[in-house]
């Protein structure tokens, strides 16, 4: 495949019964997770209890769960030719994620992460590799048909390009009738200034307790409360607590909570957070409301901690 160029380059007809798609732009990787009774010490040799590669990264992890809830989807983000981008694209399809909008660049390797998963405590340790892979440009998001989607999501990374797209997507919706206005979300995740001001765009914003904490909030109420300011009117703030479920604020300013569904026992946390992403994003945009998609997205994800990896969380 030429460097640059997209898998597939084409928007697919809309899905069963004309159902418009949700795309979702960021990561997608290799994970290693080597499952181990309990974190091993420096410079120990320990025997795991199980290995295995999986597709990570935050949108293609989202990806996988939208598609396991049977909403028609599609990824956007960059590879690098080679045995891991094989695997990950291979497996993308195999859930039934559109690929068209991935991107092969000329230089880098496709990230990975060796993850450490303790089974006795449900932590996930991550070592993560960029690999040196350019993310996707406001250039290759161009090529996107906007009237095939009905909500884009963005993994902050590299900001003022993510900027521009969610500019592209705001002035296609101001020439729209509402039913035909693409919604628009953002997750913040790493606390890195640059990411900060696209908190500024987007209708739903999802920050991480790492964001949080950075701006030396203890809670997500009390984050809530520090950070609306940041958002755009109108536009509705979420943040994650891991067991202590999710909060949010909506355009009217009103607060609504959802306690964690905690599963009966916790196996493995790596990707909760973008199951939630992925369950919120789902419940609103089927129209539910806030209250009704925050609690959702603790159910789903709390069954997501419950198991390995993703399948079964239906
Ligand atoms: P991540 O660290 O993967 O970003 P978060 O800590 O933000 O994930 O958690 C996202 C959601 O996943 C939480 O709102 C909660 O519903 C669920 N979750 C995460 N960890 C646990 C846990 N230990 N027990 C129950 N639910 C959890
Ligand atoms: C989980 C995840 C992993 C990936 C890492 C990248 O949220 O997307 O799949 O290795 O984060 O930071």
């Amino acid at each position: 495949m030429a460097a640059g160029a997209a898998a597939a380059r084409r928007d697919p007809e809309p899905g069963p019964a004309g159902e418009k798609r949700i795309l979702c732009v960021g990561l997608v990787c290799l994970d290693i997770v080597s499952v181990v009774e309990a974190y091993p010490a420096e410079d120990s040799d320990t025997r795991c209890v199980s290995q295995r590669w999986q597709r990570g990264g935050n949108a293609s992890n989202s990806c996988t769960v939208l598609a396991l809830l049977g909403a028609p989807c599609a990824f956007m983000g960059s590879l690098a030719p080679g045995h891991a981008a094989d695997f990950v694209l291979a497996d993308l399809r195999r859930y039934g994620v559109d690929v068209g909008h991935a991107v092969w660049q000329p230089g880098g390797c496709l990230p990975a992460s060796v993850v450490i998963a303790s089974a006795s405590r449900g932590t996930r340790t991550i070592l993560h590799a960029h690999g040196n892979l350019p993310d996707v440009t406001a250039h290759d998001f161009e090529r996107v048909d906007l009237s095939q989607y009905k909500w884009i999501h963005w993994e902050a990374r590299n900001a003022a390009e993510q900027a521009a797209m969610m500019r592209r997507v705001e002035r296609h919706n101001r020439a729209r009738p509402p039913a035909e206005r693409v919604r628009t979300s953002v997750e913040v995740e790493k606390p890195r200034e640059e990411l900060l001001p696209l908190m500024g765009l987007g209708h739903v914003v999802f920050v991480s307790k790492d964001v949080a904490r950075h701006f030396g909030y203890q809670s997500a109420p009390e984050a809530l409360w520090g950070l609306r300011g940041r958002v755009q009117q109108g536009a509705t703030l979420i943040c994650a607590w891991a067991e202590e479920g999710a909060d949010a604020v909506g355009p009217d300013g009103e607060l609504v909570h959802s306690d964690a569904f905690p599963p009966e026992t916790l196996v493995d946390t790596l990707g909760a957070g973008d199951t939630f992403n992925a369950a919120v994003i789902f419940a609103l945009s089927a129209g539910r409301s806030l209250q009704d998609a925050l609690t959702f997205g603790c159910q789903v994800a709390g069954r997501k901690c419950g198991i390995q990896g993703f399948d079964g969380i239906i």
